[in-house]
């Protein structure tokens, strides 16, 4: 395999360094946030839950119809080259595939524009462990997306514009409420612990089935934690003993503080505790080779 910079994007085909990246203004990515993408973690070199994430790749395009430009092992192919020659630290992929650029601007589009393809590799701070310690605070606020949260789509100015606001209140999260239920965070979805048993909103349309989230209830429920799928009322989202928060980049994070309250006592509590230590557990296995 032919080295590559270690600043090197992956664009159509091509790897070649970052301003050399260029696309048409006509790109309907650009035009009308027309795309979807994913954000992979790669510890020591090694993609997390690959598969997964593909998958959820794959099911997001359909939904937006289109076919995905590349067969999973050439984005494997090509994921591996970016990360070739960043394997010192914690990195992090991002992929983006747009349904590329047509003649003129018109909502509607042809049945046959060439998708652009994209992809960087960039270094992942290890979630800060003093926040880890102390716990992140969140707020809630009304969920004003669109309806079809479960596609992973570019088209993020509603989750923007409510992180946003959180971090204006000197929050982590905003964490989304529709009709009375607490779906997910802007960028991240949610999980709470009451009297010991765990729950995580079920899918649906209305949040993003996190590869996260699904790792740690793979391993709640190998480890024999109480764990059940349901909605979560606002209420029981005030009640709650714990509430943590799970993404590729935040981890499983706890938040101690909603509203400006605390949750439960205040500090992160033992199931999180739990959880916490066979992630770290499964990320050490996976930096090891031992897992996917
Ligand atoms: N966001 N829900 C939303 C709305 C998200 O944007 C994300 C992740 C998640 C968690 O999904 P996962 O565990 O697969 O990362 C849930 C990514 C990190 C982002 O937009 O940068």
């Amino acid at each position: 395999m032919m080295s590559i910079a270690t600043d090197d994007v992956y664009l159509n085909g091509d790897y070649l360094p970052l301003s050399q990246a260029k696309i048409s203004v006509l790109d309907r990515g650009f035009l009308f946030g027309d795309g979807v993408y994913e954000v992979i973690p790669a510890y020591a070199g090694r993609l997390f839950r690959l598969e997964q994430h593909l998958s959820r790749l794959d099911r997001s395009l359909d939904a937006i119809l289109m076919q995905n430009p590349l067969s999973h092992d050439e984005w494997e192919r090509a994921l591996n080259r970016l990360l070739q020659n960043n394997q010192d630290q914690d990195y992090a992929v991002y992929l983006q595939i747009t349904r590329g650029a047509a003649q003129g601007r018109d909502h509607s589009f042809p049945p046959d524009l060439k998708p652009t393809t994209f992809a960087m590799a960039y270094p992942a701070s290890q979630p800060d462990a003093e926040l880890i310690a102390r716990g992140g605070s969140a707020i809630t606020l009304p969920d004003i997306r669109w309806h079809l949260c479960h596609i992973k789509a570019i088209t993020l100015l509603g989750n923007v514009l409510l992180r946003q606001q959180a971090f204006a209140d000197g929050a982590v999260e905003a964490i989304l409420i529709r009709d009375g239920y607490a779906y997910e965070g802007s960028t991240s979805n949610i999980f709470v612990v009451r009297d010991g048993r765990l729950t995580t909103p079920p899918d649906s349309d209305l949040l993003l089935p996190g590869v996260t989230r699904d790792l740690v209830i793979e391993l709640a429920e190998a480890n024999n934690l109480s764990l059940i799928l349901a909605p979560i009322t606002e209420r029981e989202l005030s009640m709650a003993d714990e509430i943590w928060l799970t993404s590729s980049t935040k981890e499983v994070l706890p938040i101690t503080r909603l509203n400006d309250e605390p949750v439960g006592a205040g500090v992160h509590g033992p199931v999180w505790q739990r959880i916490q230590d066979l992630f770290r557990h499964y990320k050490e296995q996976l930096r090891a080779g031992q897992v996917a």
